[in-house]
């Protein structure tokens, strides 16, 4: 039996992302954000234009998009509630946020430089994808929300989760991704079965 419900969000359950940008002063900001998804060599960020980290990438047209494994849910949730826009927008303040100038520092991560855009990578988490800004699309108007089309220029990963023999390719039993699946974490469970694309796309 289905029934007809009216829910809140639609959070089915998507990768969190750890995005690192620069803000004006040359300080770096951190956000966790999930409603992501990946085409060829790019992804659509969904986030509200109230975020620093909006402002930020549009600002620089560039930042890192760290994923971050199971393992660093405690430095998420630091990161919760936290916004570096400062004064906190009023709709973040109704909701609890409080500014922090320092997100690397209160979540115990770590900057490490990038090669090709000024934001840092976070040394703990296992994939840094180095990211340009191409375009910015007006999404669910009117509201404050936007999706960010960036490109992937560089990957770095973590060597464990390479294929052995093929340094190209990540070895999906390996990766271990944090899901947030309607506001609680998640991460995947045993591989089921093989796919026939796999093959397509895996090492050859
Ligand atoms: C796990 C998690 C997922 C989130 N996903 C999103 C998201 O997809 N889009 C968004 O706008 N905000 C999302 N947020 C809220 C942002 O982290 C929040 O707006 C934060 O203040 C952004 O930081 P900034 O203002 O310093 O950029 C998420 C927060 C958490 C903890």
């Amino acid at each position: 039996m289905h029934t007809v419900i009216d829910p809140k969000i639609m959070y089915f359950g998507t990768s969190v992302i750890l995005i690192s940008t620069l803000n004006q002063d040359g300080t770096s900001n951190l956000a966790p954000m999930s409603s992501g998804w990946w085409l060829n060599q790019s992804c659509m960020l969904g986030m509200s234009s109230r975020s620093q980290t909006v402002e930020n990438l549009i600002r620089t047209q560039q930042c890192v998009l760290n994923l971050p494994s199971i393992d660093l849910i405690p430095a998420i949730e630091q990161l919760t509630l936290l916004t570096g826009s400062n004064p906190v927008p009023e709709s973040k303040a109704e909701r609890g946020y409080r500014y922090e100038g320092d997100k690397f520092g209160i979540a115990g991560l770590t900057p490490v430089p990038s090669h090709q855009v000024g934001a840092p990578r976070v040394l703990e988490c296992p994939v840094q994808l180095e990211a340009m800004l191409q375009a910015v699309h007006p999404f669910e108007q009117p509201s404050s929300l936007v999706a960010m089309e960036v490109r992937i220029v560089r990957v770095h990963i973590d060597e464990q989760l390479q294929v052995e023999g093929h340094p190209n390719y990540i070895d999906p039993a390996r990766w271990k991704p944090m899901i947030m699946n309607f506001c609680e974490y998640f991460g995947l469970g045993e591989q089921l079965s093989t796919s026939r694309l796999a093959p397509v796309f895996g090492p050859k």
